[in-house]
């Protein structure tokens, strides 16, 4: 019986393998990205999404299959792995899941969302609930292709969406690894004064935006101060990078944390780890990460606790 599947990011299924594993949680099987497992469902810092509640049911008919899906609730998102005519004549059966895109601040879909696929042509897999609201963990945003340099500011954007607070007018931040500047123009944006700290050049139109101050130097000499929050998309081993937040979390200096470590060749699952048992953070893959996770901590929230949104 399959009691919970974590949906694995593209070309990340041995990463989250590797997770699941290290955690003692069985695969039974792969349905595409989709890890089916025996066991109760636990948190995966790398699923995009996990199905916390899935059943096996017939679908002798596209009709059949539909009306199933319909009678245990309204909203199902398809995760179509194979079978693909047959999942959309299915899909087309039911109210239309609206994917639409953010448009950056706005608030995660708040409507109660399932997923489903069919493993077989007469057999589908459904879970009424599952932990991200995006369907399949996809959190896509309208992008602006004009004023930010690199596409990064997107992490940045999924990370406030998903624990749902942001820098705002009047709060100073500090970006470690700034340059070229997408996560200091997204910061700056919302009207937030913000230092951008990188051995490398910031693009000049953003280092020109209001509330933006530039150092030229290493995000590792930089002395613990006050802010409210502290960024870094900084290239580094994760432990010296754990190193660095442990040091800026002991001087009581930052009220929240958005980090991403950073990972090359093997992922060092150990490092993940610390960083998710700092009392108040939590790691999690974003939809824009790639081989990275981003650790979000926040001073006065035990966020660890939950499933991740
Ligand atoms: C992925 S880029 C950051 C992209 C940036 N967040 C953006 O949105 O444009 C990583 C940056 O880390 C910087 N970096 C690497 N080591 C650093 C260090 N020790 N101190 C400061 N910056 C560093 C690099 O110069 C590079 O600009």
């Amino acid at each position: 019986m399959i009691a919970s599947a974590y949906l694995a990011p593209e070309e990340l299924e041995g990463v989250l393998a590797e997770e699941l594993d290290r955690a003692g949680i069985t695969i039974a099987a792969w349905h595409g990205r989709l890890a089916l497992s025996p066991d109760p469902p636990a948190d995966a810092a790398w699923a995009l999404d996990i199905w916390t509640a899935p059943r096996e049911i017939a679908a002798p008919s596209v009709k059949v299959a539909a009306d199933g899906l319909r009678a245990l609730q309204r909203n199902w998102a398809a995760y179509a792995a194979a079978h693909h005519r047959r999942m959309a004549l299915i899909a087309a059966r039911l109210p239309p899941v609206k994917a639409r895109k953010l448009r950056f601040p706005e608030p995660p879909p708040t409507s109660h969302l399932g997923a489903w696929t069919l493993l077989a042509p007469d057999l589908m897999l459904a879970s009424p609930t599952k932990t991200s609201p995006f369907v399949n963990g996809e959190c896509r945003f309208e992008e602006d292709r004009s004023g930010p340099p690199s596409r990064a500011y997107l992490k940045l954007w999924e990370a406030c969406t998903r624990i749902g607070a942001r820098p705002c007018p009047g709060e100073h931040c500090i970006d470690l690894g700034a340059a070229p500047g997408g996560w200091t123009w997204a910061i700056a944006r919302l009207g937030a004064a913000v230092l951008a700290v990188d051995r490398a050049d910031l693009e000049p139109g953003v280092a020109a935006m209001p509330g933006v101050a530039v150092r030229r130097e290493s995000a590792f000499g930089l002395a613990p101060e006050p802010v409210d929050w502290l960024f870094s998309d900084v290239i580094a081993y994760p432990n010296r990078l754990l190193a660095l937040v442990q040091r800026w979390i002991a001087a009581g200096a930052p009220r929240h944390i958005v980090c991403t470590l950073k990972f090359q060749g093997a992922t060092d699952h150990a490092a993940a780890a610390a960083f998710a048992a700092i009392p108040g953070g939590r790691v999690m893959h974003l939809f824009h990460n790639k081989h990275e996770l981003t650790f979000v901590w926040r001073q006065d929230a035990q966020v660890g606790a939950h499933f991740p949104p």
